[in-house]
């Protein structure tokens, strides 16, 4: 096992009614004046915007609104809301919404720490930040577990390029409210693509090449099936408080560090893979997951068959016999059959994109950074080798 360091500052509210806690969290954490950063109409339309600007009225705390943060979320809100923060004098950012909203929330508080930089420097590795606007956060989708996370990702919508915005402890949410029943109002298509965002940030986690600690595998094996277990169960009923409880405390779980203890960081290049699709064709993050991650399991397993025969035995009870490989595929083909049976795409086909060779080839030659970079640990991948993933994947 590696060494590791596991540091995850945020406060977590969890439960009914908590989001009318923001103004008193807000206050505690030295907000004077609050940016309300919000997606496109969902919060709006639930009333969620309401209650919570009538909170932080009843709290004294003066406060402005930016609503418009679309999925994938874009260059140009980041820097709409650094220029509005820096003219209000904003000191805190309240993201209300789900990934998208709260990266870009990271992305606006590096901007406005930051006034000598251009954000877009810290995405392409330029410049490092070295502060960020403080965050909170009320969550209204469980998937990216940005809420407890130190990443961000933005897609400059000039050059289509989709691509992490700094990881640093500077942009850690202070507090992170997660209220379930906040997620009923999902259309099933997020709350499924949420769960596999959750699966990923554990099996990306999970499939490397070392030795690991038992107690993390088994964390990560009982997360994985606790995400599997209620995400059927959310197919046919959206309002069970339970299951909607355990999806939403899993997601913060898979990528708060927890389940990365003593793995060494992970191996990550599904999620390099997925950015490329969502940078280009702007799709859906967890389904572009679900669309990719058989052809990439298909392509590395043998490295480590024993590794993947380990998930398929401790994940989905196959029983292991002596041959590995035929184990590891068994697990391989169970995931995909849980992608089917909660409607997630297996292909890129399915997933809505009929890409041509040239295509492909372009997606891998962006996702290489023109040939110059290889992605993922479990086997490391270069141009050639991702470009045969996305064909399988086709
Ligand atoms: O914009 P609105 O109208 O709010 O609609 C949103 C959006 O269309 C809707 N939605 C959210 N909460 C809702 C709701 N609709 C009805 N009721 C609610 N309660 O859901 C759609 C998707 O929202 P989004 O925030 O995009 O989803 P998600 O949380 O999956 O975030 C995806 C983004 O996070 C990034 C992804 O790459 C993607 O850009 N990620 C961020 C990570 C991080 N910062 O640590 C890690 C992840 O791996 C991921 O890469
Ligand atoms: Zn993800």
């Amino acid at each position: 096992m590696r060494n590791f360091e596991y540091y995850t500052p945020t406060q977590i509210l969890f439960g009914k009614d908590t989001h009318l806690q923001a103004g008193s969290l807000l206050k505690k954490y030295g907000a004077k004046k609050v940016l309300i950063h919000y997606g496109g109409q969902s919060a709006v339309r639930s009333g969620l915007i309401d209650e919570i600007t009538s909170n932080l009225k009843e709290e004294g705390l003066e406060y402005i609104t930016l609503g418009g943060v679309i999925p994938n979320p874009l260059l140009s809100k980041v820097r709409e809301g650094i220029e509005l923060c820096q003219k209000e004098h904003v000191d805190f950012i309240l993201a209300v919404g789900g990934g998208s909203v709260i990266d870009s929330s990271k992305a606006i508080g590096y901007g406005v720490a930051n006034p000598n930089n251009d954000v877009w420097d810290f995405c392409l590795k330029k410049a490092v930040p070295t502060g960020c606007l403080p965050i909170g956060v009320i969550l209204t989708i469980a998937a990216s577990g940005s809420e407890m996370s130190s990443s961000s990702v933005i897609t400059n919508e000039e050059t289509k390029e989709k691509r992490g915005c700094a990881k640093t402890d500077y942009c850690r949410p202070k507090f992170a409210i997660l209220n379930p029943r906040l997620t009923y109002t999902l259309p099933q298509y997020q709350t499924e693509s949420g769960c596999v965002d959750i699966l990923m940030h554990t099996m990306e986690r999970y499939f490397v090449n070392i030795e690991t600690m038992e107690i993390t595998d088994s964390i990560s094996e009982a997360l994985m099936q606790t995400v599997i277990y209620n995400a059927r169960i959310l197919m046919k009923e959206p309002d069970n408080y339970s299951a909607r409880a355990e999806i939403m405390w899993a997601g913060s779980l898979s990528h708060n560090g927890l389940t990365g203890c003593g793995t060494g960081g992970g191996d990550w290049a599904c999620h390099q893979l997925e950015h490329e699709l969502g940078g280009v064709y702007n799709v859906t993050h967890g389904a572009g997951l679900a669309a990719i991650w058989g052809s990439w399991a298909r392509y590395v397993y043998e490295v480590n068959p024993e590794r993947f025969a380990q998930f398929a035995t401790n994940v989905f009870d196959i029983p292991c016999g002596t041959d590995y490989k035929e184990t590891a595929l068994a697990g391989i083909e169970a995931m995909e059959n849980f992608f089917r049976s909660v409607k997630m795409p297996t292909s890129l086909h399915e997933l809505g994109l009929d890409l041509t060779d040239q295509q492909i080839h372009d997606l891998a030659f962006k996702c290489s950074f023109e040939d110059t970079r290889t992605i993922g640990v479990f086997k490391q991948l270069n141009m050639r080798d991702m470009e045969k993933i996305y064909l399988m994947a086709r």
